[in-house]
């Protein structure tokens, strides 16, 4: 019997990204609000023989081999679990890859969730984070989604309870950013001291203007400097209406926010040279929901 499960892997943006301190293990601390997008990539997993993983990747040039984090999420859980069976991984990949969205963190999230499902196993959830953190900073947040605060790497995890009715432009000119050089290049020696990005989000919600003083990313300055270009669309994106600009994660995209639906829409106009899209902010998951999506085929 086949067990067939398709599930959204979301993409998502920084509100906020601040990079408090090196740590002695070279990573960083982190202050940072992660929100998931109702826009990203769809995941389907069936299970096969043999412990076999194969993967297939619609839309887009991405290995299908260990160097994909979808890949890697299968095996580490196989490794765990002899009673793990072969998965047959596809993913129609949506958002553009070393972006800041998150893609590929996503993508293994959406298996460290989904392939226990397909296999039948019970994976306990301390565990899972685990599994999710070796894999990469970003994964134990999409284990959760929504709205979060995230503290240490990433996976000191807070779930903050508020409703974003905001729009979301986002804007790729197809640079690809590496993590690690982004953070080479902030060169934080110092320590920074965490603000109160919370606090600052649900002001923004009764006055718009006070996100750009409450909201900022650590990165922006210097992966600005490397690619001016990111600068002249923080710019345009104020000028076609954003009451709010930033870059996500450590880029290379960058997003506006707007009241409806259509003013990001008529903002996304001015890029047409570029990748964008418009998205709402997404709901949490709720593992109930993805248990209850699983098809099971003769
Ligand atoms: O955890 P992840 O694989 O996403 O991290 C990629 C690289 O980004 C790390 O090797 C490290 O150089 C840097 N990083 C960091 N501090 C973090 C997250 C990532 O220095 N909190």
């Amino acid at each position: 019997m086949t067990q067939r499960l398709e599930l959204a892997a979301p993409a998502k943006i920084n509100l906020g990204l601040e990079i408090l301190r090196r740590r002695p293990d070279g990573f960083h601390d982190l202050n940072t609000l992660f929100a998931t997008l109702d826009f990203g990539d769809t995941i389907v997993l069936e299970s096969q023989g043999d412990r076999a993983i194969t993967c297939h990747v619609l839309g887009a040039e991405l290995a299908a081999d260990d160097s994909n984090l979808a890949v890697r999420a299968a095996r580490a859980l196989q490794r765990q679990f002899a009673d793990a069976g072969g998965l047959a991984i596809t993913i129609d990949k949506r958002i553009p890859m070393g972006a800041g969205l998150g893609g590929g963190s996503s993508d293994a999230a959406a298996v460290l969730m989904g392939a226990p499902l397909v296999w039948g196993i019970d994976v306990g959830a301390p565990l899972l984070r685990g599994l999710a953190l070796a894999l990469g900073s970003d994964v134990p947040f999409f284990l959760m989604g929504g709205v979060a605060l995230a503290g240490s790497r990433g996976e000191r995890l807070e779930r903050v309870d508020i409703d974003l009715p905001w729009h979301v432009l986002l804007v790729n000119p197809g640079i690809h950013v590496a993590t690690p050089a982004a953070f080479a290049s902030v060169g934080r020696t110092g320590e920074r001291t965490a603000s109160d990005l919370r606090a600052a989000l649900s002001a923004g919600l009764a006055d718009r203007t006070t996100l750009r003083a409450g909201l900022v990313n650590d990165f922006e300055e210097a992966v600005v400097a490397m690619y001016p270009e990111l600068g002249h669309i923080k710019r345009h994106l104020y000028e076609a209406g954003a009451f709010f600009a930033l870059m996500s994660g450590s880029g290379s995209t960058m997003f506006g926010l707007f009241e409806t639906r259509e003013d990001a829409e008529r903002a996304g106009t001015h890029f047409a040279r570029y990748w964008t899209k418009v998205a709402a902010f997404g709901a949490a998951h709720s593992s109930a929901s993805i248990a209850s999506s699983i098809d099971r085929s003769e």
